[in-house]
């Protein structure tokens, strides 16, 4: 087989929060994918990075009261944990804000304007007077033009669905100051994207086949061709201070990058920044002929990485190169419920890991998940527990609990020479192409049913020789030490074939089977006759339902009525049950934190009892209008028949949290101490639900 040589990448997260589930799941698929490519003995070199840049980061540092360049070295100090934590080895992980992305990024927008493919021209655009600063469509809202609906954002009406420009709105405010914007015009650049040497180039790039899956590559066309074949627009790359990024260069004035043009970018300024530390010639890499690049992306941003993107580097020139493939992911929702890529509701990574959760149990339940279309996948609590312990634990791990021991007590650890004849060790072996087809066109889903087929054979397999009765028989001693030794060849295949997939539990099978780090050629080889393994040891335990009961519901938690959401440190079981401060100890927070708060009176409209829950009642609240459903810990102290009518104080922009009995839409206040007992805290006479509290 030709070695490959892969640049593998992926999408740059933001670095104004922490990772949720979204972002673990596809640093897991590429990382199995990596993985796979290295056991086949290709060269690898997979890097990601923070996406620093751009206007909603700038904000976030201002609101926390940090530079902008502070706050994101402050998140990217978050990432480590995450990805130790769940076995992500990039080769490095680098930021947007940096000054190989700046060279980069400046060097690329120079040679498109050599090109003549960058131009200038004034635009038009709503400028906030108070804030001082341009207004992107987030940061605007007024009536709808065709329906008249409040409030609506600059883009598109949420009421009729109608889209418009920011322009056509009326009595538009901006959602930063609340002041009424006014109109200015300043001086944009554009990439032509609407050339047709760049039209022609895309058709051209987009239809290589295998480049990309099927359902990229019809919504690909459908916005090059447009409504009626019309070309795609120019694109809008420049903005104006004050911005955070990269500065256009050569021009006195003072005008940013766009963060969408230097994000991908960063990819190579990661790459870059890699092979700097290891001593690699950077653009000798990128122009290997021999050198693929490959991005993982989900699917809301395939826009910038098949139009754009692709665009950028095929008319900035050597030593860019385009992107052999771009293989796009679909969402993950936790038990139907779609995960919102700002919200990140759902299974919160790091109170996974908190709660002493395996991470291989998700990297397996993300894999036997995933496949190669743009599907959104879901995670479904009782799936994942019951594949998790049936499937590795029941079925593989079972294989070698059965039967090291007898090798270890009875053979001194050493094994007979392989059965020539045993169909399952030679079927297993057998597999090793097809698996490894699975593996590299990312049908991880379909390896895994074939790895645990073969799980199944080789358990069949043992549940026939029955060791446990040849131990006891006189004579079976041959029997028997055969019978345990083909169990751990078997054994021995299937830890390869599952070892992109679960790195840290095949390092301990390795040092159990004193056996040097597996690779995909040794499918081909059976361990000799008198080779010692180790002692064995419990390798996996099985999920714990009460952990995923603390993943996603707050029972354990009594004074907090629904979990708190938390930038980078979870809210733990324990933590909640220490000691509180005195008050005089509580550290003190400004007036604007306290803002953050929305609270609200709302009415008890509906109470009831939840069915397996011990500390939960369901409580149906109305906040002037609109009604809401919040799970509280106060079945100890409410009977719930005398808490309907009844005003409590919700938090009323918590977002909302999946628990094991549906979603909690916020969270009511309640008072507790020392000793027992749970208090709501109910306005005085006179408060009407969805009124403020200040
Ligand atoms: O959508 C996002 O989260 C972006 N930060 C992804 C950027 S990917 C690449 F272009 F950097
Ligand atoms: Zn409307």
């Amino acid at each position: 087989m030709q070695p490959r040589k892969l640049f593998v990448t992926t999408a740059l997260p933001y670095a104004n929060g922490a990772f949720h589930i979204g972002h673990i799941m596809e640093y897991i698929q590429a990382d199995i994918w990596v993985r796979f490519q290295r056991m086949q003995g290709h060269e690898v070199h997979f890097v990601g990075a923070d996406d620093a840049h751009g206007a909603p980061i700038m904000l976030a540092a201002q609101k926390a009261g940090a530079t902008p360049e502070g706050f994101v070295e402050g998140i990217a100090r978050g990432r480590r944990r995450y990805l130790d934590g769940f076995h992500i080895e990039y080769d490095n992980w680098h930021s947007t804000h940096s000054p190989e992305n700046t060279a980069l990024s400046q060097d690329i927008f120079r040679r498109l304007k050599a090109n003549n493919l960058v131009y200038s021209k004034p635009v038009e655009q709503f400028y906030d007077p108070v804030k001082g600063m341009y207004l992107a469509d987030r940061y605007l809202k007024g009536e709808c033009p065709s329906c008249g609906a409040k409030d609506q954002y600059g883009d598109a009406c949420e009421n009729c669905s109608s889209v418009y420009p920011a322009t056509a709105l009326k009595n538009p405010y901006s959602t930063l100051s609340g002041a009424k914007p006014v109109l200015r015009t300043s001086e944009h650049y554009f990439f032509r994207l609407s050339d047709p040497d760049c039209v022609a180039f895309l058709r051209e790039w987009l239809q290589l086949p295998g480049r990309l899956q099927p359902q990229v590559l019809n919504k690909a066309w459908e916005w090059l061709d447009g409504e009626g074949g019309k070309a795609l627009g120019d694109w809008d790359i420049s903005r104006d201070p004050p911005y955070f990024g990269i500065r256009v260069p050569d021009i006195a004035e003072e005008k940013y990058l766009y963060v969408w043009l230097d994000a991908p970018i960063g990819y190579l300024a990661s790459l870059k920044n890699y092979c700097a530390k290891k001593g690699i010639d950077f653009e000798a890499l990128l122009q290997d002929p021999q050198l693929e690049q490959v991005h993982f992306i989900g699917k809301d941003i395939i826009y910038f990485h098949t139009l754009f993107w692709p665009a950028m580097l095929k008319f900035a020139g050597a030593p860019y190169k385009v992107p052999e493939h771009v293989y796009v992911h679909g969402f993950i929702g936790v038990s139907g419920e779609k995960m919102s890529k700002s919200r990140g509701t759902g299974i919160d990574p790091l109170r996974y890991l908190d709660l002493g959760m395996n991470p291989e149990w998700l990297r397996y339940y993300i894999a036997a998940k995933l496949n190669a279309a743009v599907e959104d996948i879901d995670f479904n609590p009782e799936d994942f527990v019951a594949r998790v312990n049936s499937d590795l634990v029941g079925k593989y791990v079972n294989i070698a609990s059965r039967c090291a021991g007898f090798l270890a007590k009875r053979f001194g650890g050493k094994l007979a020479a392989p059965h020539a004849a045993n169909a399952i060790i030679g079927g297993i072996q057998g597999e090793a192409a097809a698996i490894g087809e699975l593996y590299d066109s990312r049908e991880f889903g379909k390896a895994l049913r074939s790895v645990m087929h073969w799980a199944d054979q080789a358990n069949a397999f043992v549940d026939q020789a029955k060791p446990w009765d040849l131990a006891k028989k006189p004579g079976a001693e041959a029997a028997l030490h055969q019978a345990c030794s083909d169990a751990i060849q078997m054994f021995r295949l299937l830890t390869l074939y599952l070892k992109p997939v679960m790195p840290s539990l095949a390092k301990q099978v390795e040092r159990f089977l004193g056996v040097p780090p597996l690779a995909w050629r040794d499918a081909a080889r059976l361990l000799p006759a008198g080779h010692a393994i180790g002692q064995y040891r419990h390798l996996l335990r099985r999920v714990d339902d009460k952990q995923l009961d603390a993943l996603f519901n707050i029972e354990s938690v009594p004074q907090v009525t629904a979990p708190q959401r938390h930038a980078e440190k979870p809210q733990h079981a324990a933590q909640a049950h220490s000691k509180e401060p005195a008050v005089n100890e509580v550290t003190t927070i400004s007036i604007d934190d306290f803002g953050k708060l929305d609270l609200r009176i709302a009415k008890v409209a509906k109470a009831e009892q939840v069915e397996g829950a011990d500390k939960l009642l369901e409580l149906t609240l109305e906040l002037g209008g609109a009604q809401r459903t919040v799970f509280a810990g106060i079945k100890s102290a409410y009977d719930p028949a005398t808490l309907v009518g009844k005003l409590v104080v919700v938090v009323a922009n918590l977002a909302p949290r999946r628990m094991k009995f549906g979603v909690s839409e916020g969270m009511i206040l309640a008072a507790s101490g020392e000793g027992p007992g749970i208090f709501l805290v109910s306005p005085d006479t006179g408060a009407q639900p969805g009124m403020k509290v200040k």
